[in-house]
């Protein structure tokens, strides 16, 4: 394959950002396709752990290009803070991203605090809105100061907000110089590189049921992981994407707000939480941890047309003595067939599990899949019949190496 969708099939957090490092390993381009710095996405390689924030994890790659594609939301001060940690000769930012201003993180936490979903107060909400109000600010308004200024006045005078567009400008000259030169039109490389037949890994942030339409509605981010939403926020024909990999922790998790059906008690959600570090890599907030949801991912791999999956932290599921896998839902004693769209029915769904034994064993050296225990065997095998995908990978750690290939895509 080609070119390959990495997409995260649950409320973010997946190990997204490992298995973009893994198969960059092999790979000519990665291009971060959504989100801002709402993701985090750790990387672990050689003893290091490397934590990114905007940079696609492709940039680690010496040899591989990185895209900032227009579906994402930029915010300059992370990014300066990235490329003053990374190489950045190969970094191509698309002049059609919009910009997140000081302000839209003011506005972000300001309605967080009255609409409670927990955002990570990045700005991404409010600066995503601004896109599609048509007042947004874009990459390519930094390319000159007059247009800077020209561009913020007109976003600020449509919500009435004091700020002066010269001044930070100004006081952001020296990295914004720098980064001029990358501001380019990405559809148009990246439909180059399809043509000389390079070979792409686009990444996405965030997860499918954090999908601005098709995830658990409020309680979501502004933009759209899922594969579906990916041509469209880079620019290139859906039918230019060849695979899906779909990436699913072993169990769930999510940070913030928001309907969690499959959630765990708190006494084996802290043991979880303490052996794989379950904390947010953006703002330190404990993951709420859960049982597997087979529903939820159904409902995901419908609008990211999954064709493999790399099954991610399978090592901490020795935590747990009896595996839950939850198959169908119910609401009022009536089973549901198809993923609740309205927050109120998403409330009261009743999960029905069925259970697997789990295994004891410390499972991070282990290389192949037939070297694993059966019982995780049977339980990977069974999530993947059930979403008709083959196990390309089985990540058994966090670091790079800890990667267990079933399936060389
Ligand atoms: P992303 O946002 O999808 O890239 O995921 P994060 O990086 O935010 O969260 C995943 C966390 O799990 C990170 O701390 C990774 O280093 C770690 N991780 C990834 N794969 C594995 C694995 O197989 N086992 C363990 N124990 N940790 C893993
Ligand atoms: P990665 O890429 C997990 C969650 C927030 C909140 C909701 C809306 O690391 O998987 P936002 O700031 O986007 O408006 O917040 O989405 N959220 C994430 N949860 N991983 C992420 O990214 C997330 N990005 C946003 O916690 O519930
Ligand atoms: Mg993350």
């Amino acid at each position: 394959m080609k070119n390959i969708a990495i997409v995260g099939m649950q409320w973010g957090d997946e190990g997204k950002g490992k298995m973009t490092d893994y198969l960059a390993q092999k790979t000519d381009v990665v291009v971060r396709y959504q989100g801002g710095d709402n993701a985090g996405h750790t990387v672990v390689f050689d003893g290091k752990k490397i934590d990114l924030h905007l940079l696609p994890s492709g940039i680690i790659h010496k040899n591989v290009i990185n895209i900032m594609a227009h579906g994402m939301v930029i915010n300059l001060e992370t990014l300066f803070k990235e490329l003053r940690k990374f190489k950045s000769e190969n970094l191509y930012i698309s002049d059609r991203a919009h910009l997140i201003l000081p302000f839209h993180r003011d506005i972000d936490t300001e309605n967080d605090r009255i609409q409670k979903i927990g955002t990570t107060k990045k700005g991404i909400g409010p600066t995503y809105s601004d896109k599609i109000l048509r007042k947004g600010v874009r990459m390519s308004s930094l390319q000159s100061m007059d247009r800077f200024i020209h561009d913020v006045n007109n976003l600020c005078s449509s919500k009435n907000i004091s700020f002066d567009p010269e001044k930070y400008y100004k006081e952001n000259f020296k990295n914004i110089k720098e980064i001029i030169p990358k501001i380019t039109n990405t559809s148009f490389l990246l439909n180059k590189f399809v043509e000389e037949n390079k070979r792409i890994i686009f990444e996405g942030a965030q997860g499918v049921m954090l999908d601005i339409d098709h995830g658990t509605y409020p309680y979501v981010t502004s933009s759209s992981p899922s594969v579906s939403g990916l041509p469209q926020a880079v620019g290139i024909a859906p039918w230019k994407i060849n695979a899906a990999l779909g990436i699913i922790k072993a169990y769930s998790t999510r940070v913030g707000e928001g309907p969690f059906p499959t959630e765990m008690g708190e006494r084996l959600a802290s043991k979880i939480r303490e052996a794989a570090n379950e904390y947010g890599t953006t703002t330190g907030r404990p993951r709420r941890i859960g049982y597997l949801d087979l529903v939820a991912l159904k409902h995901a791999s419908l609008s990211s047309g999954l064709t493999y999956i790399a099954f991610t932290i399978c090592d901490v599921l020795n935590n747990i003595d009896v595996l839950k896998v939850c198959d169908y839902y119910t609401i009022e004693g009536k089973k549901i067939n198809t993923y609740p769209s309205h927050i109120e029915d998403l409330k009261l769904v009743k999960p029905h599990y069925i259970e697997f034994p789990s295994f004891q064993k410390d499972i991070t050296n282990v290389k192949k899949f037939d070297e694993l225990p059966v019982e995780l065997k049977n339980y990977l095998l069974y999530i993947s019949k059930e979403l008709k995908s083959e196990i390309a990978f089985v990540s058994v750690g966090p670091d790079r190496k800890q990667t267990i290939i079933c399936n060389e895509i």
